[in-house]
């Protein structure tokens, strides 16, 4: 496989130390925004000298973002070259429309890494549509969340100073928005959902409430109950279509997903047939994640079909039958509510448009 790889940060230069080492794979040209001298492979700065090599059989695609991350995916399905991908952002916001280039085009999409880091997950799940009727998917899908919240459990430090200290062991990003508020699980979650399910849920449509506004306070108010809080993605298929949120669960201390430390994650997946099925390792890092974008090139050189799944069902999010404790905290104080999933992020997005104190957390069923 001839390969254009398009950007040389964390998963990029990683990715090309294990392509190199592989005997079926060669990196033909390296696009970056300035030439580096210590890159053996041939560079270029103009995208063009990629999508226009007909050596180039693969793209791979690790530069991340919206642009023009998607301008040379586009241009590489429609050149009928695979793309291989590691951006959760762009394939969920462009789903419907970049596997529909695939498919128009004969070549083959995969983002295995997109969703699980080094974790094999997308591919497990794909790999189990077609023997079994999935049901739901859920779990831990943010390792810096989970850092900042095992971390704070640990030591009974505030969130701000463990945001600090993630920021520094390059678990958390500059802006870190998109782990903290749950953006970037919803991301996972969306494009889980939509394989496991052979649907297309969008995005927008998936309440998400993050862990920005937790406190220590919180934190030893969970303990004393003996409960420990963690960032969940879940979807689950329902009469009414896909119930999908993000949103801050409360687990026993005895439980599985209480032991989940630091930025590990642990994706299941229910399903008739197999029951549940559980993934757990390291949800980003260099390698980790590099190693799942090599073995999607990997799978595409063995024939793949275009994308994981072929069926994309245009289903809506109905969060109305989901009802469950929550713990939530105001200004007054704290209470235990029993609200759908709906009930409870309308609340929440009162409260932060209101600009007043907020924190809720669903209280998982034993
Ligand atoms: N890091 C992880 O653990 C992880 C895990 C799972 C998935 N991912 C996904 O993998 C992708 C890459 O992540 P990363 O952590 O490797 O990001 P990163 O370290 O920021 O690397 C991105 C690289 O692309 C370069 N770049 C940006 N625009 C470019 C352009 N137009 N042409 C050429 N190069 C360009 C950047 O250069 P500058 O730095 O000079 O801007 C940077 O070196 C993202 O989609 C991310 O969501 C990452």
């Amino acid at each position: 496989m001839k390969i254009g790889l398009l950007g040389f940060g964390t998963v990029g230069s990683a990715f090309y130390a294990l392509a190199r080492e592989c005997d079926q794979t060669e990196i033909a040209r390296l696009l970056v925004l300035e030439k580096l001298p210590q890159v053996a492979c041939e560079q270029t700065t103009d995208y063009a000298d990629i999508v226009n090599d007909p050596a180039i059989d693969t793209v791979v695609e690790l530069i991340g973002g919206l642009h023009p991350a998607y301008e040379f995916v586009t241009a590489a399905l429609k050149a009928g070259k695979n793309v291989v991908t590691a951006n959760k952002q762009l394939v969920c916001a462009c789903y419907d429309e970049l596997i529909a280039l695939a498919e128009q085009n004969g070549v083959a999409l995969r983002c295995t890494a997109a969703a699980g880091g080094g974790i094999p997950w997308l591919h497990s799940l794909a790999r189990l549509t077609p023997c079994d009727r999935i049901t739901a998917v859920s779990g831990i899908m943010n390792g810096t969340t989970n850092y900042i919240l095992s971390a704070m459990t640990d030591q009974g430090t505030d969130y701000a100073d463990n945001l600090r200290e993630a920021q520094r062991l390059g678990y958390a990003e500059a802006d870190p928005t998109a782990d903290v508020e749950g953006y970037d699980a919803r991301r996972k979650l969306v494009l889980s959902a939509n394989i496991a399910f052979g649907v297309s849920i969008r995005e927008e449509e998936v309440p998400c409430f993050g862990i920005s506004g937790i406190t220590a306070q919180d934190i030893a108010a969970f303990k004393r109950l003996g409960l420990v809080c963690k960032l969940i993605a879940h979807a689950e298929l329902t009469v009414k279509g896909v119930a999908a949120c993000v949103e801050p669960v409360l687990f026993p201390v005895s439980g599985q997903m209480a032991h989940v430390n630091g930025p590990d994650n642990l994706i299941s997946l229910k399903a008739q047939r197999v029951g549940v099925q559980s993934f757990a390792g390291a949800g980003a890092g260099g390698f980790p994640t590099a190693s799942n974008v090599l073995a999607d090139c990997l799978e595409i050189m063995d024939g793949c079909a275009p994308f994981y799944v072929r069926e994309r069902k245009p289903l809506s999010v109905q969060n109305d039958g989901l009802r469950q404790r929550y713990y939530v905290r105001t200004a007054d104080g704290t209470d235990s509510r029993l609200l759908t999933v709906r009930e409870a992020h309308a609340l929440a997005a009162t409260y932060k448009n209101n600009q007043q104190p907020f924190f809720m957390a669903a209280v998982a069923e034993e």
